[in-house]
């Protein structure tokens, strides 16, 4: 599973508030679109901040675009409303 593989789980968790959200709640706050898939992606590789608060994530430089998608589409899957 890439998102164990890479040091994501480190600041999160499905379901509990680390240093990044709960990717339940990142789930439930994106719709899966095509556009939303490619800005998450996106912020996964450049890192980014200001959305969920004033901690930043750190950017994943060595992570490819396609494999962020990825990992955005699991993320996603999480929803539950
Ligand atoms: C150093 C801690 C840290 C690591 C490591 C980290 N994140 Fe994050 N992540 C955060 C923080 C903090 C935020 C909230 C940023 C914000 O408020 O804009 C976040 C936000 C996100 C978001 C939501 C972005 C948005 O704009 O709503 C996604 C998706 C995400 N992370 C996925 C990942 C994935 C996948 C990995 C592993 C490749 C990862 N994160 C690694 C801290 C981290």
């Amino acid at each position: 599973m890439l998102v164990a593989q890479s040091d994501c789980l480190t600041c999160h968790k499905v379901d509990e508030k680390l240093v990044g959200p709960p990717y339940r709640d990142v789930a439930n706050k994106y719709e899966n679109t095509e556009a939303n898939v490619k800005l998450l992606a996106e912020k996964i590789v450049k890192g980014g901040t200001g959305v969920w608060g004033q901690v930043a994530m750190t950017p994943h430089p060595t992570v490819t675009p396609e494999n962020a998608e990825k990992m955005v589409k699991y993320i996603l899957l999480l929803k539950n409303k």
